[in-house]
């Protein structure tokens, strides 16, 4: 058991953005924007950070390398099935961290057992033989049994046993499915801890899924109940309705202190800044009145709320925005901001730019600010996602672009598109203007990927607000996606379609179905 975990009122935060999160189907990161994302897991405090799932591509496994080469302190884990490359796979990777993690599991319940063809005294032969495997390469080992909220308790308490006596060092209980419920969560850990022997001596994680919107509260019940370790996602990023937030988790037990006395060494003021650049990279909106990060957190429409928040903010906040690193002064910026201006109000946001895309940035800022009245710092935020997006190095860049349109059909595009460099023009038309812009650039760069994902929002209020686009594509079982940014909503679309081209044509997808075969133990 760790120092931390020792400590009654500690409980480790376990990020798993970059494996389950990632898995969700389009949340494609490439490999830079897997990077920077464990980079600020790891500043923001995270103890652990599941990097990805190494044997399942050589990108995946490159990430994780990668991420376990650049980590500083926190634990730097992998996912493995139950089988000896897996787990050597993941070992290959992690080994590069000061403090690596092995992280193997095997679905328990009947259903999974009978997936994997195997009784249950097989199944507790290949758990002891993989987990002791796993031991002798790694201190640290992790063990999963998956679906264990719906594996019989007899059993789940024989093969959590197995996987302690074959050197496990923390158990987490995953409800993979997201079926279970605050009171059972509660007593299924409540349970391993008395009926298991040498359940005291490791470290119980809470893995939930939030199937029917109850992934945070189970996850709370299992720490009152004496769970350690809390398994979560940014934003609650995950496959189906995704799995628990470390947004929510965190400030929950940071505002309800007084009924949950745990802390965490999650520096909260880094929460928004993550929240933002994992929905942006991973093309994952995230909902307006989503608890915590939504947009809607902390405003007041109705006049009472207004009112009272304006004589004691108290009345109807029960957190500060700065707490989450909301930056309570909105200010706008103008075309008179100067560059230094620019670079402290990035820095503010939580963005650290170099001197080339601050440049960058600054030209696009510019731009914005002559069209549009006031740049916000949602705005700002944006920019800096369409800047990093798109390269000068880029297959397809878009030239030139000229839309006609009305109530007159069928709308026209004029484009100029460079394809590796040659000047292209072509006329087309479409069923309104974004479909003659994706015609167009399909007549100008032909291929057979399918559109997956086409989403505009709006980043900030007005009709000379900046549009943000979300586009995916798929094609031979890989998905890509691209984002772009513009008051031009139609511009924004062709931009964020290209950008997505041109991760197809560097290769940069993932695989549509990740390779994790959950319930193959292989
Ligand atoms: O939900 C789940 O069961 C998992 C396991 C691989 C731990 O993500
Ligand atoms: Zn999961």
């Amino acid at each position: 058991m760790t120092d931390a975990a020792k400590a009654q009122d500690h409980v480790l935060i376990f990020d798993t953005t970059l494996r389950d999160g990632e898995q969700s189907p389009g949340a494609t990161m490439s490999h830079d924007e897997k990077l920077e994302i464990a980079g600020l897991l790891d500043e923001m405090g995270v103890d652990i950070i599941e990097a990805g799932f190494p044997i399942a591509s050589e990108g995946d496994f490159a990430a994780v390398s990668d991420i376990a080469r650049n980590s500083r302190n926190s634990v730097i884990c992998g996912l493995a099935r139950a089988n000896f490359a897996d787990i050597d796979r993941c070992w290959e990777a992690v080994k590069h961290a000061a403090k690596p993690r092995i992280h193997t599991f095997i679905g328990t319940s009947p259903l999974h057992r009978d997936i994997t063809a195997l009784d249950q005294e097989g199944m507790i032969e290949k758990i002891a033989a993989t987990v002791a495997h796993a031991r002798n390469l790694c201190d640290n080992v992790q063990w999963s049994p998956m679906d264990a909220t719906r594996t019989e308790h007899e059993y789940l308490c024989r093969v959590v046993e197995t996987a302690i006596k074959a050197g496990a060092t923390t158990i987490n209980i995953p409800d993979t499915v997201g079926y279970t419920a605050p009171r059972e969560s509660a007593d299924l850990i409540r349970m391993l801890l008395e009926r298991v022997p040498g359940a005291d001596r490791i470290v119980f994680a809470t893995h939930c899924h939030n199937d029917l919107g109850m992934a945070t509260a189970n996850s709370l019940a299992a720490v009152e109940a004496g769970a350690r370790q809390i398994e979560c996602t940014i934003n609650g990023l995950g496959e189906r309705a995704g799995n628990t937030a470390l947004e929510e988790v965190v400030m929950a037990m940071r505002v309800r202190n007084d009924i949950m006395p745990y802390q965490t060494g999650i520096d909260t003021t880094k929460i928004m800044h993550l929240s933002r650049r994992v929905s942006q990279v991973s093309g994952f909106a995230v909902q307006y009145n989503k608890a915590v990060v939504g947009k809607n957190a902390f405003l007041h429409e109705s006049g009472i709320h207004q009112d009272g928040v304006l004589k004691n903010v108290q009345t109807f906040e029960i957190m500060r925005p700065e707490d989450i690193g909301l930056t309570s002064k909105n200010i706008a910026m103008g075309k008179h901001s100067g560059r230094a201006a620019l670079r402290a109000k990035m820095a503010e946001l939580g963005y650290d730019l170099g001197d080339n895309q601050l440049k960058d940035v600054f030209v696009r800022f510019k731009a914005l600010a002559d069209r549009k009245k006031e740049v916000y710092d949602d705005d700002l935020i944006a920019l800096v996602a369409d800047t990093s997006a798109s390269g000068g190095d880029d297959h397809l860049q878009v030239r030139k672009l000229r839309v006609v349109c009305g109530t007159e059909g069928p709308q026209e595009a004029e484009l100029t598109l460079a394809v590796g460099g040659e000047e292209k023009f072509v006329d087309a038309t479409g069923d309104g203007p974004v479909d003659a812009c994706f015609n167009a650039v399909k007549m100008l760069y032909p291929h057979s990927a399918k559109l997956d994902l086409y989403q505009v929002s709006a980043v900030t209020e007005g009709t000379d607000a900046q549009a943000t686009v979300s586009v995916r594509l798929s094609r031979d079982g890989r998905v890509y996606t691209g984002q772009s940014a513009d008051t031009d909503t139609v511009v924004a679309s062709v931009k964020a379609y290209v950008n997505a081209l041109n991760r197809m044509h560097a290769g940069q997808g993932r695989a549509n179905n990740s390779a994790l075969q959950t319930s193959a133990a292989g």
